[in-house]
């Protein structure tokens, strides 16, 4: 489960494809607890992770992207068995940037533990809807909360995906 830090951030992949199989939960608290290391503007750690299992919260949340998507008979989670939704809370300093921090640290963990992930948008429509909100009141937390980003997680079942040649001009040195 050791990888080096540097080997992680260049080779992880978007995965798309997921065995049915539950994460273990060694690699899973690894991923949570890597999100809540992330920086936080002023050191606020406002952010709240959710990480969702039970196959009723997956399907729900699975089809309320897909509804925001416009497309209600996709698969926006691509079968995950586990999604990790990412939401700023009021004390949130630095609005979004602490939840994609939050998000990134996790799917590169998610890599170096084994796992696949893939980034999901659209967590902030889902939040805003009635049924978002009906989820976060089921699960017991507050309606104000506000949805930055969502994470598939799980198995790989696919060739690891290469990555993109990198843009000649992403670095400027001066
Ligand atoms: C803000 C953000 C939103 C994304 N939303 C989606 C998404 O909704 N669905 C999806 O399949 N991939 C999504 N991705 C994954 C990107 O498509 C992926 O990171 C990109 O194609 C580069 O591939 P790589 O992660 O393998 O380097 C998102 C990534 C980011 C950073």
């Amino acid at each position: 489960m050791k990888m080096e830090a540097l080997e992680v951030l260049k080779n992880r992949r978007a995965i798309r494809k997921f065995k049915a199989e539950q994460v273990s939960e060694e690699a899973l608290q690894a991923v949570l607890e890597a999100g809540t290391y992330a920086p936080t503007g002023a050191g606020t750690q406002g952010v709240q992770i959710v990480a969702v299992q039970s196959p009723e919260n997956v399907a729900a949340v699975d089809a309320l992207n897909a509804k925001v998507l416009g497309k209600p008979d996709a698969h926006p989670y691509y079968g995950a068995p586990t999604i990790i939704l990412i939401f700023e809370t009021e004390a949130c300093f630095t609005h979004e940037l602490d939840g994609a921090a939050v998000c990134t640290n996790m799917v590169n963990a998610a890599y170096a533990a084994g796992l696949g992930s893939c980034w999901i948008h659209r967590c902030r429509q889902m939040f805003e809807l009635e049924e978002g909100k009906a989820l976060l009141r089921k699960w017991g937390l507050p309606e104000t909360l506000t949805g930055v980003a969502s994470i598939a997680l799980g198995y790989a079942d696919c060739e690891h995906p290469q990555a993109k040649p990198r843009k000649e001009d992403y670095v400027v040195r001066v």
